[in-house]
């Protein structure tokens, strides 16, 4: 439902801007005055999260590249200059790896939250569309990012994902080519990487803020998937959700800061405080922990299909678990939006959970013997869950009653015979 503006400039300097350029009345109508869903759990909270995530890393990462020296002969020991010498360079660094990690964490949680409550289903196609879009672009920032300290794992992870990109049909050679910058990885390929790894989150910030209009235009999905249908089912944004989201955010923090302060390494590879060298292959490549389920996907295609090398069936296999993403609002039939009302769709939801994290323990253990077929079929359900369960879902499942708008859901009476108190709503 479309709101008018409830904006009153209260200055004369507020009134001359609101004429010209009606930036503060944006502000206010979209973070102040915004109708929000009155029932919104803390799974909503991580949106704000991850805009903070998004800060940190950009901060740090400006402050970083004041110190580090983009030149193989160079860029190790300007990460230890960084380390030892820099005031408070140690917490920059730290606080910039471990905001990596924090930062996918927190879009994985956001992503399956999507997921669960069916905030990709229509009207909100768009901001889902433009959600997976910041996710790629976010896993090619991390990816870059991690090649610039220049250790082991560094370079021979640019070395796999790069020499993978070589088998795409046509193109493969010379878009490898272009990336590194000569005939392997070396230093023009660092150059451009640490070039395009200052450029991306600048464009993630881009493609945030068309991601929170498109969020605008229909407002926010939540818990029960039933539309808001009048004011009586929303609260301003402030203060409700600005006090949720930062009590949200200091929660998270402790937690990073756990990490950064008491075990800044522990999600590190060791083998990263090794300076690179090409002629020594280490025992496992394993890339940072948020990259191993696609890690695993790439790897269980051991197979030809048809005139498609083992090789590229697994390129296509990868950038298709990410490729089947955009599709999702078309591929999930059901009327249903949100897994509350969706028993069946549940169940398979929850092993969809399991799947992905067991994918990522796959993609850690050395691609051989049982742990290859293990990951052959935790792919294969992967791509079922999508292309299979959920179109056929939508037409086989009987979903739960639905309530008739959020303020039922919330307020629903007491069962004859509880204790008749406004506090035994239920609340999930
Ligand atoms: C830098 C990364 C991202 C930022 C800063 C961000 C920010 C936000 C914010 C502030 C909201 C509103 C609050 C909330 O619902 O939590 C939101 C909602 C949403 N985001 Fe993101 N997002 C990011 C990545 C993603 C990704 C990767 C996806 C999915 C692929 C996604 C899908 C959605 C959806 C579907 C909603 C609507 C939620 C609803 O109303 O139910 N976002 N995002």
């Amino acid at each position: 439902m479309a709101y008018e503006s409830t904006y009153k400039p209260g200055t004369a300097i507020e009134r001359w801007l609101d004429k010209r350029l009606p930036i503060v009345r944006l502000a206010y109508d979209s973070f102040v005055d915004f109708p929000t869903p009155k029932n919104l759990n803390y799974w909503w909270t991580f949106g704000g999260i991850l805009v903070v995530c998004l800060m940190i890393q950009i901060i740090t990462g400006v402050i970083l590249a004041m110190h580090y020296t983009p030149h193989v002969d160079h860029a190790f020991d300007s990460v230890e200059h960084i380390m030892r010498d820099v005031n408070y360079g140690w917490l920059m660094r730290y606080i910039h790896s471990n905001g990596a990690s924090m930062f996918f964490l927190a879009v994985y949680i956001h992503m399956f939250r999507g997921l669960y409550y069916g905030s990709y289903k229509e009207p909100r196609e768009m901001i889902w569309i433009l959600g997976v879009v910041i996710f790629l672009l976010m896993m090619g920032a991390a990816f870059m990012g991690y090649v610039l300290p220049w250790g082991q794992m560094s370079f021979w992870g640019a070395t796999v994902i790069t020499n993978i990109l070589g088998a795409i049909p046509v193109v493969g050679e010379s878009i490898r080519t272009l990336l590194w910058g000569g005939f392997s990885v070396d230093n023009p390929t660092l150059n451009r990487f640490f070039s395009l790894h200052y450029l991306l989150p600048f464009a993630i910030f881009g493609v945030v803020i068309l991601h929170v209009w498109a969020l605008h235009v229909p407002g926010n999905n939540n818990p029960t998937g039933v539309e808001v249908k009048t004011r009586k089912d929303t609260v301003p944004f402030h203060p409700y959700y600005t006090v949720k989201d930062s009590f949200a955010i200091a929660a998270f923090l402790v937690l990073f800061a756990a990490f950064v302060f008491f075990n800044p390494n522990a999600l590190g590879h060791p083998d990263n405080y090794i300076k690179a060298d090409p002629l020594v292959t280490p025992a496992h490549i394993v890339p940072e922990w948020y990259f191993l389920p696609f890690y695993a996907i790439l790897r269980a295609i051991t197979f030809d299909i048809g005139p498609i090398s083992s090789k590229l069936g697994g390129v296509i296999a990868m950038f298709g678990s990410i490729g089947v993403l955009f599709f999702l609002p078309w591929l999930d039939t059901s009327k249903v939006r949100s897994m509350r009302y969706r028993p069946t769709a549940q169940l398979w939801f929850f092993l969809l959970v399991i799947d992905c994290v067991f994918l990522g323990y796959l993609g850690g253990q050395p691609a051989e013997g049982l742990y290859v077929t293990l990951a052959q079929i935790a792919t294969a359900y992967y791509f079922a869950y999508f292309l299979i369960i959920l179109p056929l879902l939508g037409v086989l499942e009987t979903p739960k009653p639905l309530p008739k708008s959020i303020s039922e859901a919330v307020l629903k009476p007491a069962k004859p015979g509880a204790a008749a108190s406004p506090q035994a709503a239920p609340a999930e």
